[in-house]
C-alpha cells in the first residue's frame, strides 16, 4: 500500500546522489539481519528519506553497494564498527531504527532474550544518545517492553531524553490482527486498521476486537481464537521457521510502515496520523496521565498515538472497551510492569 503510493512519486522525482545539509537521514541498526535487510529495501523506496545509513557488526557494505544501485533518490552508505562506524552511522540521523540482536528459536520467550540484546540495545541507544539526541528511535529488537525502557533510561543518563522521541514497533501485532480478523470475517478488508494496545509479548498483546470498523459481532469462540493467534502470532513463525529465526519479512513491512508513518509526520508535516505504539506515557502528560489512570500507573504502554513534528503528539485514551478486553488488560498489567522494571534496573545496575 505504502509501497506503491511511494513508487509512484519516486517515478516523477528526478534521480540524485547528492545529499543536502538538510538531508533526511535514517539509520537502521542490524541492518545485515532478516528483518534488517528487507526493511532496508523497503526504505529505499522512499522518497523521504535522502540518506539510508546501514549499520551492523558484519556485512553492511555489501548490503548497501546492492541497495544503492536501485534507482531511487536516496543514497546508501553501510557501516562496521571498524573506522568509527557507527558514529558515521548516527550522525545526523533522523531516524534510528533498531532490529539489531538475537531472534527467537522454538521453545523461547522473548524474555529469554534480555540476557542479549539488552546489552547490544543499550550500547547502541548510548552510541545514539551522542551522535543524534534529537532522532527518533524505532525499537525492534525484543523483549520490546523492556528495550523501550532501556534506550529511555540511556537517554536520560546522557540528558537528553524526550519521551515524544522514542517509539516500540508493535506494528506487527497491527498488521497480524487486520489480516486474522479479515480470514474470519470475510467482508473485513485485510487492511482494515485493528487497535492493539498493552506491550509486544504474548499476553501482553490486547486485540481491541469491540472496535473493529464496520463494527462486526464475534462469538466468544471466535474472540477467543482470534486473540490467542494475535497473541501469539509471533510463535506461529517462529515455529515454522523451525530454529532458523523468527518473523523477519512482516516485520520489515511492519517497520518499514511505522518508519514512514513517523517520518510522515515529523519530517513531511502530516497530521492526523494515529497507530498503535509502545512508549513513555510521559510523551503526553495530558493523554499519558488519562491511560495510567485506565492501566493503574503504568510508565510504558502500547496505546493509539497521534503522531505530529516531535514525534508524539498525543496519546489517546484506551475508552470504552469490552468486559472480555478488560480482563486481558488487568491480566497483562502486572507483566508489564515487571518487563519494564527489568529494563530500568539493567540500565541503571
Ligand atoms: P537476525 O539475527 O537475522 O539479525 C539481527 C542482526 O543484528 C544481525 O545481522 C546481527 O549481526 C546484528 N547485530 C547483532 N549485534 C549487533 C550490534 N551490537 N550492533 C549492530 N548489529 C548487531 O535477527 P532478526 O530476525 O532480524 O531479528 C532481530 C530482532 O528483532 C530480534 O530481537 C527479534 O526478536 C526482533 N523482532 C521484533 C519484532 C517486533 O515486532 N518488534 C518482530 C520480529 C523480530
Ligand atoms: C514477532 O512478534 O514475530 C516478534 O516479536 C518475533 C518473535 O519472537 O515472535
Amino acid at each position: 500500500m505504502f509501497a506503491s503510493r511511494q513508487l509512484t512519486s519516486i517515478a516523477r522525482r528526478s534521480f540524485s546522489t547528492s545529499v543536502a545539509a538538510n538531508a533526511t537521514k535514517v539509520a537502521v541498526l542490524g541492518a545485515a539481519g532478516g528483518i534488517g535487510q528487507p526493511l532496508s529495501l523497503l526504505l529505499k523506496q522512499s522518497t523521504l528519506i535522502d540518506h539510508l545509513s546501514l549499520y551492523d557488526i558484519v556485512n553492511t557494505p555489501g548490503v548497501a553497494a546492492d541497495l544503492s544501485h536501485i534507482n531511487t533518490p536516496s543514497k546508501v552508505t553501510g557501516h562496521v564498527p571498524e573506522n568509527d562506524g557507527l558514529k558515521e552511522a548516527l550522525v545526523d540521523a533522523n531516524v534510528v531504527v533498531i532490529p539489531a540482536g538475537v531472534p527467537r528459536k522454538p521453545g523461547m520467550t522473548r524474555d529469554d532474550l534480555f540476557k542479549t540484546n539488552a546489552g547490544i540495545v543499550r550500547d547502541l541507544a548510548t552510541a545514539a544518545a551522542k551522535y543524534c539526541p534529537k532522532a527518533h528511535m524505532l525499537i525492534i529488537s525484543n523483549p520490546v517492553n523492556s528495550t523501550v525502557p532501556i534506550v529511555a533510561e540511556v537517554f536520560k543518563k546522557a540528558g537528553v531524553y524526550d519521551p515524544r522521541r522514542i517509539f516500540g514497533v508493535s506494528t506487527l501485532d497491527v498488521v497480524r490482527a487486520s489480516r486474522f480478523v479479515s480470514e474470519v470475517k470475510s467482508d473485513i478488508d485485510p487492511s482494515t486498521a485493528v487497535t492493539v494496545i498493552g506491550g509486544h509479548s504474548g499476553t501482553t498483546i490486547i486485540p481491541i476486537l469491540s472496535k473493529v470498523q464496520p463494527s462486526k459481532k464475534f462469538t466468544q469462540e471466535e474472540l477467543d481464537a482470534l486473540t490467542h493467534r494475535i497473541q501469539f502470532g509471533g510463535d506461529e513463525v517462529v515455529k515454522a521457521k523451525a530454529g532458523t529465526g523468527s518473523a523477519t519479512l512482516s516485520m520489515a513491512f511492519a517497520g518499514a510502515r511505522f518508519a514512514l508513518n513517523v517520518l510522515e509526520a515529523t519530517v513531511a508535516g502530516k497530521a492526523g496520523i494515529v497507530t498503535p505504539t509502545y512508549v513513555s506515557l510521559e510523551a503526553d502528560p495530558e493523554g499519558g496521565k488519562v491511560v495510567k489512570g485506565e492501566t493503574d500507573n503504568l510508565e510504558y504502554f502500547a496505546s493509539n498515538v497521534e503522531l505530529g513534528p516531535e514525534g508524539v503528539k498525543k496519546i489517546l485514551p484506551i475508552g470504552d472497551i469490552s468486559e472480555f478486553e478488560k480482563k486481558l488488560l488487568a491480566e497483562a498489567i502486572p507483566q508489564l510492569k515487571s518487563n519494564v522494571q527489568k529494563g530500568v534496573e539493567f540500565v541503571s545496575a
